[in-house]
């Protein structure tokens, strides 16, 4: 992400990258009287260069707190390479009547396949953005993706199937 001279941040291949080869993203909301919220979300993807786009299915709490309190901030990680993103940003939420849906729901309704009705898009403009990093990489910098995702693989008790 180019947070240098950009008031907004515009989304990068590593982000892209990681945000596909995560399986789940938090989303955290804030409730009218300041309870934070936060909850998983599978359908998830980019949208364009700025934006980050989650499919309600399910999630009455987040879809009502961003009504009431736009803020919202985001994280993913891609479990095996052990790093991912955290985005702060200002959602909106999209009914499927509204003329916007049809474009900002066109991949999350591809993911979903049919299977799980999207009753909203919840739509991200992403105001800053920060790298996870498992502490790994700092205290064992020398290691390799590869032994980091071995390891992972190992901790998780995961058996990578050959593609
Ligand atoms: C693995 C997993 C994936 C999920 N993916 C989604 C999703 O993509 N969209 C959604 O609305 N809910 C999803 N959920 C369900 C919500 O997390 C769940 O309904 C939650 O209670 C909603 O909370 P909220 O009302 O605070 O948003 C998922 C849950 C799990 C466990």
């Amino acid at each position: 992400m180019n947070e240098l001279g950009s008031k907004r941040p515009k989304i990068n291949p590593a982000f892209r990258t990681d945000v596909q080869n995560s399986v789940l993203c938090w989303l955290a909301t804030v409730g009218a009287d300041g309870t934070p919220n936060v909850t998983p979300k599978e359908l998830f993807c980019c949208h364009g260069d700025d934006r980050i786009v989650v499919a309600d299915i399910a999630s009455t709490i987040s879809v009502r707190n961003i009504i009431n309190h736009p803020k919202v901030c985001v994280s993913f990680v891609d479990v095996f390479r052990q790093r991912g993103f955290k985005i702060v940003g200002s959602a909106s939420i999209v009914a499927p009547e509204e003329v916007e849906f049809a474009q900002l729901g066109a991949e999350l309704l591809r993911m979903a396949g049919g299977d799980f009705p999207i009753r909203h898009v919840i739509s991200i403009g992403i105001e800053r953005v920060s790298r996870i990093w498992a502490p790994s990489y700092s205290l064992f910098p020398e290691r390799t993706e590869q032994e980091r995702m071995q390891s992972a693989y190992s901790a998780y008790g995961v058996t990578p199937i050959e593609r």
